[in-house]
């Protein structure tokens, strides 16, 4: 049996998922990993290999058919789903491949949102730090536009800042550069990394790119939703 060690944040046991239906799938078969504070991890693999269901079941988004999960010590699998409601909005960030920022609030508010629904901080010494970090990525001059004024790649930034306002343990990114062209790519892709390496937090995302996948620590590839290597990068 593998329960946590100290440092590690996310392990995962024999872990599996079967989406039901009138044709169950199995998405994902026998996943054991364990993830350190810190560690800046790239998941890859085929279209369907089980990707997107893995960062949701390492995000409490969804649960697993088979095997334990624990974040940060704590066993997730034996929450209830409120608990793990609750857990996933203090502790996780997440960035999707397309944004989801909500379109009738500004850039700023977009990024404020995470901190206000966690509540705790106080708000000015929120504000200011939020909008220290608008100056990092030189969108200070943007900060009170609506999504659909910002271009993709000033968009993805901002959905980063998002994620990374409420300083969660982790962040969890699905594609967060695949709209993106090259240039942007690269760029949104080392905020992410200088973001997370200046106070650390543990990231793991998904990516078809192999090149961004190089640049991080450790790549786990899936195949037919078991791995088929889990190895240091670079
Ligand atoms: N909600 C669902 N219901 C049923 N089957 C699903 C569901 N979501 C995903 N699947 C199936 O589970 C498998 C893994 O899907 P998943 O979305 O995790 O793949 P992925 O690796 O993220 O692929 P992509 O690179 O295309 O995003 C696929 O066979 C897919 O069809
Ligand atoms: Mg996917």
């Amino acid at each position: 049996m593998s329960t946590p060690k100290p440092k590690e944040v996310l392990v995962l046991d024999g872990v599996g998922k079967v989406y039901p239906g009138a044709v169950p799938t199995r998405a994902l078969e026998g996943i054991s990993c364990r993830v350190s504070a810190g560690e800046f991890m790239a998941i890859v693999g085929a279209s369907g290999s089980g990707k997107t269901t893995l960062l949701n079941l390492l995000g409490l988004l969804d649960s697993p058919t088979e095997g334990r999960v624990w974040l940060d010590g704590l066993e997730v699998t034996a929450l209830t789903s409120d608990e793990a409601a609750h857990l996933r909005r203090d502790r996780m960030g997440f960035i999707f491949q397309f944004h989801y920022l909500l379109p009738e609030f500004s850039a700023l508010e977009n990024v404020l949102m995470p901190c206000r629904l966690a509540g705790g901080g106080r708000e000015e010494e929120q504000e200011a730090w939020v909008r220290s970090l608008f100056e990092r990525v030189g969108l200070t001059s943007k900060i009170d536009r609506r999504p659909n004024q910002l271009s993709g790649g000033e968009q993805q930034r901002v959905a980063i800042l998002r994620a990374v306002a409420n300083n969660p343990l982790v962040i969890l990114a699905d594609e967060p550069t695949g709209n993106l062209d090259s240039r942007n790519a690269a760029e949104v892709f080392g905020l992410l990394r200088e973001i997370t390496r200046e106070s650390p937090r543990t990231v793991i995302m998904v990516t078809h790119d192999r090149e961004l996948a190089a640049k991080t620590d450790r790549v786990m590839t899936l195949r037919d939703g078991r791995v088929e290597s889990d190895t240091a990068a670079g």
